[in-house]
């Protein structure tokens, strides 16, 4: 009977294991968002107010990352603006200080893949393509999978997410053009 039990607590133990292994959160998944130091809304800033995503991603179509705006930008607005908030109060006392803002990467692509934004958004390819509809976003999250087969399947058929005066048929489907 104790040799019974004792395996059935270590079934348990295991199964309990095995699906913590399987469930754990998937840094390439759709839904990744985790939670920011600053409570920052897109749904407000992008989507309200209606500020241009270059404005504050600026680097998007010059550089191969998009780029996260320095405090700097929040202080154009936020030196007058909502200042007797507690998260103004907080942001204004980090750009006092000259610290950097420590925001959480939402996309992370792994080292060995090589994407660019620039081919993207020079083609027309909209944020919202694969970023998803950012600005009803409360809190940002992956809209899309960022897996291999996710990139191929529009590098196959980009049309759809292309201007119509855009006459690209295809994108690069050779391994070089990801892995390089
Ligand atoms: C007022 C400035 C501002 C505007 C306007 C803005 N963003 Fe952002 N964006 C940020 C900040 C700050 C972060 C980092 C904090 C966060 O993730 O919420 C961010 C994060 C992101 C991320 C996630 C970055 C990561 O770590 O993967 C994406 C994607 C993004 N923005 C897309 C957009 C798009 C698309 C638009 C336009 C619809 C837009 N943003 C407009 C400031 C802005
Ligand atoms: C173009 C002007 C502008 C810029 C740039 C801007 N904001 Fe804002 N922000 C606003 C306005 C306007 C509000 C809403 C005020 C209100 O609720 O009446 C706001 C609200 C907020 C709030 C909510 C405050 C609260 O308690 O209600 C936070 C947090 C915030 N902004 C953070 C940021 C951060 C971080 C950045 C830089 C990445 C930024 N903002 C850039 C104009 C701006
Ligand atoms: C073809 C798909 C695609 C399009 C279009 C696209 N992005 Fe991205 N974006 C990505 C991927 C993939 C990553 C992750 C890159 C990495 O991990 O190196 C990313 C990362 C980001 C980040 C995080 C910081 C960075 O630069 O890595 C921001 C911010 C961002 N994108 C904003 C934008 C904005 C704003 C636009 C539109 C002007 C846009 N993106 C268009 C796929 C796209
Ligand atoms: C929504 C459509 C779309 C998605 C999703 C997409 N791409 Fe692209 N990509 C394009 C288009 C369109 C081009 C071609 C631009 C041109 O030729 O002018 C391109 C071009 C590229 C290039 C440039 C190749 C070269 O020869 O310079 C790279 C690298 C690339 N994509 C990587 C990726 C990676 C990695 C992902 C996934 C994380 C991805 N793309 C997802 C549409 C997409
Ligand atoms: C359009 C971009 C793109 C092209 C083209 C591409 N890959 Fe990938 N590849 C990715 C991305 C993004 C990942 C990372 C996400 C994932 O693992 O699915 C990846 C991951 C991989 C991995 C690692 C898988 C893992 O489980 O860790 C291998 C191996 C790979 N690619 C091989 C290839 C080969 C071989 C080719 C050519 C036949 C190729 N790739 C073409 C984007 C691309």
């Amino acid at each position: 009977m104790r040799i019974l039990l004792g395996a059935i607590a270590a079934g348990l133990l295991l199964t309990v294991l095995a699906v913590g292994w399987a469930t754990q959160t998937d840094r390439l998944a759709q839904g990744y968002a985790p939670a920011q130091p600053i409570p920052f809304s897109h749904r407000l800033h992008a989507g309200s107010l209606s500020i241009p995503c270059l404005h504050c991603h600026s680097a998007a179509d010059r550089s191969r990352h998009a780029g996260i705006p320095a405090v700097e930008v929040c202080m154009e607005c936020h030196r007058v603006t909502k200042t007797e908030s507690p998260a103004i109060v907080q942001l204004k006392a980090l750009f006092d200080s000259g610290r950097p803002l420590e925001w959480k990467r939402v996309h992370s692509l792994p080292d060995h893949v090589y994407f660019d934004h620039r081919p993207h958004v020079n083609a027309g390819v909209d944020c919202r393509s694969c970023h998803g509809p950012v600005e009803d976003m409360t809190v940002i999250s992956q809209a899309m999978s960022l897996r291999m087969n996710r990139c191929l399947a529009c590098h196959r058929a980009p049309r759809p997410s292309l201007p119509a005066e855009s006459d690209l048929q295809r994108a690069p489907e050779n391994c070089h053009a990801c892995h390089r």
